[in-house]
């Protein structure tokens, strides 16, 4: 009994390791001996966490949760005053979002590594993340639109970043009966333009489509430069029971859409503005503080009346990936109730188009023969592709999520050439640099939707796995499971160059425009404006300047503008103060941040450093008397006296 138990053991190791190599030899791949630091960076989404995680390639390693779409007491983020304007919406204050498809800057096609975008899905909205700060800089809300999904994915010099909705809607929003969906509800596609210095965005335009759901989308590169391409599903139109009646059209289609073609139209005049209410809320690195400003309209253009910037690409079966190859020749559509995976040609649809060959039209657009665009068809052998990356040698590589594993194929001949099992229920999967002209194809990331027996159990809810292969031989090797935070829906990554030597150690002080700053200990003080009062307060190892403060009275809202005065590379300083109905914040060296209380209580009230910041860390406290509201204690403060 013992040997059969033995002897099961092993050969699960040995499935585990994958094609029987030793475990050490892969353990070494992966391996990042203390002191270390790894080779790649990679991004994923946090899907209903709002957030973006970043790991090292290949250790596995989390580094760091950035907070995107929701608040994060871990920074703070989110609940101090000056980023509290960051989740700022037209329907007000909205905490969270579902955070999918982060994607890197690019230029000339090649990753940049000075932004990486993000979509909200669920109140439409698409962020800017700076590379250098790693901080959200910028969150814009897309009017129009719901289940902002086919986002956020940009062109190859970062001309525009692209929001396509989901769920087609009324547009404008109105009361309307359900049951009339069919060709009055319309799916915006949004260009956003960025501004190439300093990343702002602006909505150039929004082209109003057929009542499709837009699922997912990748720009044109190289060759199709200039052109977009969205996948599409329920081109039935349907309003309830999607699940059937979604899946009735054998084919769907892809919508290619020559986007330079519109932004000429548009800038000649084109186009229509139409009222939209959306939040714009830009952070500001001098003054760190976020700023939000509802704009009233957008441009809206109607692709009738942009003849030729629009054509549907017939694909079969509900395609949800949508991917463009590194040349930019193929257009990949993963038809996920497939077993095949189609793929189009860019040359043959702009032959097609030439030649004005189609096969009918919907709502005006025409629709290309399927045949005459086809490039090919690989017949896969697995089951329900999804989403499909490239290692810039020529293969691509697409995820099943029903057979669960990972295909690899070859661009032109579509033939396979491995097949690895994914451990469970892959959905998307990243190369770094895979969505570019030049992926850094070394490793490949899959993200499993289903955990159950990978990591030691830990209750009902486990947390989604991911899994490392190399990439560079024939044959992939999986190489290591690491557990990711929320559910990530694709992730970007990069080599670390592009990142490590721009990334910020510390804020300069004599660059802190601030308001509330103070450039030295010496000018801490308090202010009563009625019954607002402004501490102007600052940090340095390791005491708060002031510490003692008296004269605050219940119902006054205290306001702590802190800054912290340390000049040195990863020493912040924190504060929380008790019965506080915020979190904590997290002040970085040369940052002021400020942090609302409201005193509900009589008492004097402790506060203190939430960050272990010196030896000294747990003598960094004080105190606030905080009087009866009709009591006469003058306002004063202290250190040391
Ligand atoms: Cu400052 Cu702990």
């Amino acid at each position: 009994m013992a040997g059969l138990a033995f002897l099961a053991m092993s050969c699960d190791q040995g499935n585990r390791a994958g094609n029987g190599a030793l475990s050490s030899n892969i353990a070494e791949k992966v391996y990042i001996a203390p002191g270390e630091r790894d080779e790649q960076y990679g991004f994923l989404s946090g899907g209903y966490s709002g957030n973006l995680t970043v790991y090292g390639l290949p250790s596995g390693r989390m580094f760091k949760e950035i907070p995107v779409f929701s608040q994060f007491p871990t920074s703070g983020y989110g609940y101090s005053e000056e980023t509290k304007p960051m989740l700022n919406t037209s329907f007000g204050f909205v905490p969270w979002d579902d955070l999918h498809h982060p994607d890197i800057s690019q230029t000339k096609g090649e990753l940049d590594g000075r932004w990486i975008f993000a979509n909200g899905n669920n109140t439409p909205r698409i962020a800017r993340i700076s590379l250098t700060t790693f901080e959200t800089e910028e969150i814009i809300e897309v009017p129009n639109s719901a289940g902002n999904h086919s986002s956020s994915f940009i062109t190859e010099n970062t001309e525009y970043v692209v929001a396509g909705t989901r769920f087609s809607v009324p547009v404008p929003q109105r009361d309307m009966p359900i049951s009339e969906y069919k060709s009055n509800f319309k799916g915006a596609l949004t260009f956003i333009a960025v501004d190439p210095e300093h990343g702002h965005f602006n909505i150039k335009f929004q082209l109003i489509m057929p009542g499709f759901n837009y699922d997912l989308s990748h720009p044109g590169r190289d060759k199709s430069h200039g052109w977009f391409f969205f996948s599409t599903y329920n081109t039935e139109e349907a309003n309830t029971l999607l699940e059937v009646n979604a899946s009735q059209n054998d084919k769907d289609f892809i919508a290619a859409i020559n986007w330079k073609k519109i932004e000429a139209y548009v800038n000649n005049g084109g186009g229509k503005k139409v009222p939209a209410r959306y939040a714009h809320n830009v952070y500001d690195e001098s003054t760190h503080t976020a700023t939000s400003t509802i704009k009233e309209e957008v441009l809206t253009v109607d692709p009738s009346d942009v003849p030729g910037a629009i054509y549907f690409l017939p694909t079969p079966k509900s395609p949800h990936g949508c991917d463009v190859d590194p040349s930019g020749q193929y257009i990949i559509g993963s038809g996920k109730l497939s077993a095949d995976i189609t793929v189009h040609s860019f040359d043959k649809m702009l032959a097609a188009i030439d030649a004005k060959k189609f096969d009918g039209e919907a709502y005006g657009i025409p629709i290309l023969n399927y045949d005459d665009i086809l490039a090919g068809t690989v017949q896969s052998g697995g089951l329900g592709p999804l989403h499909t990356e490239f290692d810039g040698r020529g293969n691509a590589y697409t995820t099943f999520f029903i057979s669960s594993e990972v295909v690899k194929w070859k661009l032109g001949t579509w033939e396979v050439i491995d097949r690895q099992p994914t451990f469970y229920s892959v959905g998307h999967l990243m190369i770094p640099g895979g969505n570019s002209r030049k992926p850094h194809g070394k490793y490949l990331v899959a993200m499993n939707k289903i955990t159950k027996d990978r990591y030691l159990p830990t209750g009902p809810e486990m947390e989604h796995s991911a899994q490392i292969y190399d990439i560079s031989g024939e044959k992939m090797q999986l190489l290591y499971d690491f557990p990711t935070h929320g559910e990530p829906h694709y992730a970007a990554g990069c080599d670390a160059e592009l990142i490590v030597n721009n990334s910020k150690k510390i804020y300069r002080l004599d660059e802190n425009k601030h308001p509330y700053a103070i450039t030295s200990p010496a000018q801490a003080k308090v202010e009563r404006k009625g019954n607002e009062v402004h501490i102007y307060m600052s940090t340095i190892r390791s005491h708060f300047t002031p510490d003692n403060i008296e004269g605050i009275k219940v119902g006054d809202k205290v306001y702590f503008h802190i800054t912290n005065h340390e000049q040195d590379f990863d020493v912040p300083h924190g504060f929380s103060i008790i019965g506080q109905g915020t979190s904590e914040i997290l002040i970085m060296p040369g940052q002021t941040k400020t942090s609302l209380w409201e005193p509900k209580r009589v008492g004097v009230w402790p506060f203190y450093c939430t960050d272990f910041c010196s030896a000294l860390h747990q003598e960094m406290q004080g105190y606030v008397r905080v009087s009866p509201a009709n009591a006469n204690i003058e306002l004063s403060w202290s250190l040391d006296e």
